[in-house]
Parts: structure tokens; sequence; C-alpha cells
């Protein structure tokens, strides 16, 4: 299909189904599926770790709002990582990953993968030569990056590390669960994989954990599907079914995720009882030109540096009321934490740890003039 993204988000995937013409794929809520015959399973449906209708519309769908070649949706953001590591690397190999990522991210490189052989260097995403440095000739296979990055929102340039990681024969893998398909897309810039956790933006309503893979190459792609099925962790139907309800709407979402974000990072930028906003969309910005090329605009997800310590952090975060103090990002509610605390607690004392200061907020799509209030009785 070579429509506009709001069609491919409604539709790809998602014809209407050929028996009742049901306009909404039905939940097959079913593990396995009447053979004709010995070794003739109907449309090669046959046991549902391998294939799934309602898991087969939202990775229909995934890869095509991706511009992927295969999509493939798993039963968390962390599931379809390790999936994709134990596909494309063995012991021995070597990885560069984030100087500031998701926690549980690191805690997979650093508590798992590791373990198994899986060496890892973290590098920072934003400087390309630093990217380059921690590169082992002919060990590293993945170069692993975030953008915006989870919680400082780093901005790396995509189309220049894709340069990077080839030139050493290793793939680029892009976490986009903070940017989203609607405003970034990876693959077309010359990343191999892009990672989402699907329980964000993708879902929207933080009532599903899920998680996706989309590669640009067919064999790769393959390759992936065949581990998704080896390997077991599988997006359910009705986690399927809920995820690709989320899709239809991802692109109005982002809008009004994106003017709320503006709206309050223009509040908070130069506020008295705030230090350092982070947030793409502002010229001071170091990444900001990069995200301005490579992004449509810069995304719901502001982290800011309380101007009164860790106490004040913490304080901002249990006194804020409408922002709902939580995990997790990318639903239409808006949400705050303390990633020292929370998220991040896996990176304490590691090269990621983040700064004990800081606040991240998720800004959702309520009214905006409600969320300005809210923060300004938090900030106290
Ligand atoms: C950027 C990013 N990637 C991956 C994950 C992991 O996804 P999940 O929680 O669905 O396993 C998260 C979770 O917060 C995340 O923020």
């Amino acid at each position: 299909m070579t429509h506009g993204f709001e069609t491919l988000a409604i539709h790809a995937g998602q014809d209407p189904e050929a028996r009742t013409g049901a306009v909404i794929p039905p939940i097959y809520q079913t593990s396995t599926y009447a053979q004709d015959a010995v070794g003739s399973p109907r449309l090669g449906y046959e046991y549902s770790r391998s294939a799934n209708p309602t898991r087969d519309a939202l990775q229909e769908c995934l890869a095509a709002l991706e511009a992927g070649r295969v999509g493939l949706a798993f039963a968390s953001g962390l599931a379809a990582e390790d999936t994709l590591l134990r596909t494309v690397c063995k012991p021995g190999d070597h990885v560069v990953i984030p100087d500031d990522a998701y926690g549980g991210t690191y805690r997979l490189f650093a508590k798992v993968a590791e373990r198994w052989g899986l060496a890892y260097t973290p590098a920072r995403v934003s400087d390309a030569d630093a990217v380059r440095a921690a590169i082992r000739p002919g060990v590293t296979k993945v170069v692993w990056v975030e953008t915006p990055t989870n919680p400082l929102l780093g901005i790396a340039d995509i189309a220049t590390l894709a340069t990077v990681a080839h030139d050493a024969g290793a793939l680029l893998v892009v976490d986009n669960t903070f940017a989203s398909p609607y405003l970034q897309q990876p693959l077309t810039l010359g990343a191999d994989v892009v990672v989402h956790s699907t329980t964000k933006y993708v879902g929207g309503h933080s009532d599903v954990v899920g998680g996706a893979l989309v590669a640009a190459d067919t064999d790769l792609g393959e390759q992936l599907r065949y581990h998704q099925n080896a390997m077991g962790a599988v997006n359910g139907p009705f986690d399927a079914w809920l995820t690709l309800r989320g899709i239809k709407t991802l692109g109005v979402r982002m809008d009004r995720h994106c003017d709320n974000a503006e709206r309050i990072v223009a509040y908070l930028d130069g506020h008295a009882k705030v230090g350092r906003v982070l947030y793409p969309g502002l010229p001071s910005h170091p990444g900001h030109e990069v995200a301005a090329k490579q992004m449509r605009r810069f995304g719901g997800m502001i982290s800011f540096r309380a101007a009164g310590g860790e106490e004040h952090a913490v304080e901002i975060c249990n006194r804020a009321r409408l922002f709902v103090l939580a995990e997790s990002l990318g639903g239409v509610e808006s949400l705050i934490e303390h990633p020292g605390r929370m998220t991040h607690a896996s990176a304490a004392g590691s090269p990621l740890e983040v700064p004990s200061d800081l606040v991240r907020l998720s800004v959702g799509i309520e009214t905006v003039e409600d969320l300005l209030a809210d923060l300004e009785q938090a900030l106290g």
C-alpha cells in the first residue's frame, strides 16, 4: 500500500474479514487450528505461537507504518529485544549500546546478555565519533540506539550512525519507542531493525504490554520470525487486538501529545523552580537540528531538572495530581515520575545512572490548561 500514514494505521493488514465482512479484525482467541488432512493446515495456520490471524494483522500494520518488510509482535518490548539479540548475536560478540537508555534495556545487556557471553560498550549516541570509537572491528555485531533517549532525550543522527555501523559490518538497531513511527521512520534513514515497546505510544492507552520488531530486509525479518516462534515470546491475540485499536489513532494522538508538550516546555523553560529543560524541540537542545531533520515533530516526552535538587524532584512527583505518578509513558493520560528511583533504578551505579534531580513527564492529550495548572501547584 502506498497510502498516507493515517490511512495505513487504519487499514494496513486490516481488510474486512473474508467470511463475515467484519470491519475490525476478529480476536482469534484460539491456540490451535483444525487441519483438513495431515500436513494440510488451512491458510498455513497450525498453532498460535507460530501464527495467529489477529497478530498477523498487527504485524502487517506495524511493518507498513515503519516502512519495513517484516513486522513481528511480542509479549513485551524486552521480549522483542531479547529475541533480536539472540537472533543476530552469539557468545563472543559485542554490541555498542546507548549511554542513556531505558533502565530495563540496560539491565538486559548488563545482567542477562553479558552472562551469556555478549560484551557491550556504552557510547553517547549523539556523538558519532564516540560510537565509532566504541566499535570493535569484526566483533561488534550491533550498534543499538534510542532516539530520543530515555530519559535524557538525547538525539542520535540515524543516517550517520547507519553508515558508521555498516562500515564496520554491524547492524543499526533503533529503539523508536519515544518517537513512534508517526514522528520518525528509522528504516527510511538506513537503520536495519526498529524496536518498539508497543506498551507506549503505539498502543497508546496504558492498557496493554507488548513489543515489536520491524526489519528493513526480508532475510533478516524471516530469521527474526523463526526465532519469534522458536523462542516463543509472542503477543497474545487480545493484546494484538487492543494494540491495533490503539494504532488507528496514533497520528492524531501524537499531534496532540506534541501540541501539549510544546505548551508545557514553554511554561517550564525559564521557570524559577525548574533547572534545565530537556526537550529536542528547544532550539537550545544540542540535538535540535538533527531532530528537526529526522523527526516530523519533537514528541510528548519532557525531562527537567528540579531547581531544588533530588528532594524537590521527589516532592514535585508526589504533589502532582492530574499527572499520575507512575512508570511507563505514551498513553493518553499524563504521567510523572522520578527516573532515578523508578524506571531507571536498575541503572544506579552504572554509566547509565541518571541525575537524581531529574523529573520525567509523559505529556498526555488532556486539556493543556489543566496540565499547566497541575504543574504550577506541583512545583510548589
Ligand atoms: C525506550 C524503551 N524501550 C523498551 C522498553 C521496554 O518495553 P516493555 O516495558 O514493553 O518491555 C521501554 C519500557 O519502558 C522503553 O521505555
